[in-house]
């Protein structure tokens, strides 16, 4: 009796069940509700003016207007997103910050009057109405304020958390109480998927947690260790000038560029933008806000001129092929277990470094043919006192 009464309920709870589905596939498909702009007739329902500039402003920095456009789209090269590889154009964020508090004169000089060897291919053929130009200068005005519009994958996937969450509770009840779903494996399938990624999600939230390995973040300033440690073999030491004797190595000051900067005012690859902001700020004494990478924790001690000074360990070691890239990278999980085992396996140059005179019986040893190499961990090196205070 009680059965058939649920019954007549069935087809409803069925279409709950897919319409859940389909919002779930809908979200983790990506975004497609991107707030498409529609034609230019429908301009009039836009109450503010200068929003409605603003919009012309967007469209044609993408390239959607004007329609008999001959020439590439602003953003091909100022792009708004962030990329893995080095861009060597100013990304849009950067042409609007330093154009946000200029007039449209500097502006239109600027875009339209090519200056240098990189801007001059750039530029080239720009034909552009004054009027167009202007609103491109207003949207680049409120992106400077606003930032770029982020894509919210963090929301998305909090939603799409939340959405398994609930798919698996239901399919849950189902199995258990309802019976509702003609197919069993259908509601069994549902379960075991649901359960599979919400799995994956969480770990790999886990895994980038405190650990940066292979983090590499933009920079305020596109500088290249490729450029200069390798195309131009400029010493680590040039720039690093602690790392031999003190505990950092040290990131070099605005001044120490403009030794060679003074003169170098064009990039190959990035033209006259990024040196200008060397320039600038060496002018301004305002510090660089270099996004730093390499990060232990407080209760970990580590010395540079332990490893560099003393033990002449190469810098590649612990910060991989620095010469070769463009963005910096941490190459190393800088866990624990890698400083250990390299300690194990690192033999210690004992004999010509006055450094290590004091080890008398570990000398002696070595004399009297007791051990023939010393390695890390034979003076102390894995003594959890030494790295942790
Ligand atoms: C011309 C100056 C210069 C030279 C030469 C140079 N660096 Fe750097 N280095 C910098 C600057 C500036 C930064 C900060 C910006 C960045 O991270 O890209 C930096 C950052 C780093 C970092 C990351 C620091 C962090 O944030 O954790 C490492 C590691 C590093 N350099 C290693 C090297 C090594 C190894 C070499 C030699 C192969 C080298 N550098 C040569 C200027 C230099
Ligand atoms: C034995 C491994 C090791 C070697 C060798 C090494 N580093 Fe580091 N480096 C590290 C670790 C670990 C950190 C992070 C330190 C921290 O967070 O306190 C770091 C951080 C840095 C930083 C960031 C700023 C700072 O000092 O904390 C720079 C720059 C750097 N290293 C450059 C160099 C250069 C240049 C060399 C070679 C001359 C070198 N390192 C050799 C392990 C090493
Ligand atoms: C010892 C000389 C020297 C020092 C010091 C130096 N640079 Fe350079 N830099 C160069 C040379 C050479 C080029 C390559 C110019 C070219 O492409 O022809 C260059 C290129 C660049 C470029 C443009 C890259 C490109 O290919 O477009 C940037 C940005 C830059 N340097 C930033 C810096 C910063 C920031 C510092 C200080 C941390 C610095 N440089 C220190 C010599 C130096
Ligand atoms: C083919 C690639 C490319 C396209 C397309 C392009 N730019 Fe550029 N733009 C560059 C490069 C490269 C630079 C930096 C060159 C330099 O500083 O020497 C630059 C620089 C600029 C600057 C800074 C000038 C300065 O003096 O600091 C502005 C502003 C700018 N572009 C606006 C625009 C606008 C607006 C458009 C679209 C109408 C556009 N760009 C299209 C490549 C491009
Ligand atoms: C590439 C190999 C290598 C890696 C990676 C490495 N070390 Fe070392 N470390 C050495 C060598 C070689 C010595 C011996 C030098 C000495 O003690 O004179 C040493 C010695 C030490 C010492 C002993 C210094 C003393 O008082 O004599 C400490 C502390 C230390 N390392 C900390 C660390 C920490 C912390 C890490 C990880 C973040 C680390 N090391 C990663 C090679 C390495
Ligand atoms: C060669 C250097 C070194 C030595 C020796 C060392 N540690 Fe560590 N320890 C580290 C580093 C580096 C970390 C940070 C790991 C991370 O952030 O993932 C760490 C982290 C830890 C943590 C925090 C847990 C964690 O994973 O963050 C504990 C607890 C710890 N160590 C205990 C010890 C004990 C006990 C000893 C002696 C047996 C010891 N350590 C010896 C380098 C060392």
């Amino acid at each position: 009796m009680r059965k058939v009464i649920l019954l007549r309920h069935v087809p409803l709870q069925l279409k709950a069940f897919i319409s859940l589905l389909f919002l779930f596939i809908f979200l983790i498909s990506g975004n497609p509700v991107k707030a498409q702009t529609t034609d230019e007739e429908d301009e009039s329902a836009i109450e503010s003016h200068s929003h409605n500039d603003i919009q012309r402003g967007e469209r044609f920095f993408k390239g959607l207007l004007p329609k008999d456009r001959k020439f590439e789209s602003c953003v091909s090269c100022h792009i708004l997103s962030k990329s893995d590889t080095m861009n060597w154009n100013p990304s849009a964020m950067d042409i609007a910050s330093k154009f946000a508090g200029k007039d449209f004169a500097d502006f239109q000089s600027a875009v339209m009057q090519p200056n240098g060897k990189k801007m001059e291919a750039s530029h080239k053929d720009f034909k552009i109405e004054e009027e167009d130009l202007k609103k491109v200068k207003l949207y680049l005005d409120e992106l400077a304020i606003t930032g770029p519009h982020s894509v919210g994958p963090t929301i998305n996937q909090i939603v799409i958390f939340i959405l398994l969450g609930l798919l698996m509770t239901l399919a849950l009840l189902d199995l258990i109480f309802f019976h509702k779903m003609k197919y069993r494996f259908v509601t069994i399938l549902i379960l075991l998927v649901s359960m599979v990624v919400q799995v994956k999600m969480i770990a790999t939230a886990a895994i980038d947690l405190g650990r940066s390995q292979n983090y590499a973040p933009d920079q305020p300033i596109k500088f290249s260790h490729k450029v200069h440690a390798g195309d131009n073999q400029i010493d680590c030491k040039y720039c690093h000038t602690t790392v031999e004797f003190n505990k950092s190595a040290g990131i070099p000051a605005m001044e120490l560029c403009m030794n060679c900067h003074v003169l170098v005012r064009e990039g190959t690859n990035s033209g006259k933008f990024e040196i200008a902001k060397v320039v600038e700020a060496n002018e301004t004494k305002k510090p660089v806000a270099w996004v730093r990478l390499h990060n232990l924790p407080d209760h970990v001690f580590f010395s540079h001129a332990q490893h560099v000074g003393v033990a002449k360990v190469d810098c590649k070691q612990c910060h991989g092929a620095v010469a070769e890239m463009d963005i910096m990278k941490q190459t190393s999980d800088l866990s624990m277990g890698w400083c250990i085992n390299c300690h194990r396996d690192t033999k210690v140059n004992f004999k010509d470094n006055a450094y290590y005179d004091s080890y008398m019986k570990l000398h002696d040893q070595l004399k009297g043919g007791g051990i023939d190499t010393i390695r890390a961990v034979n003076i102390g090196a894995n003594d959890c006192m030494r790295c942790h205070y």
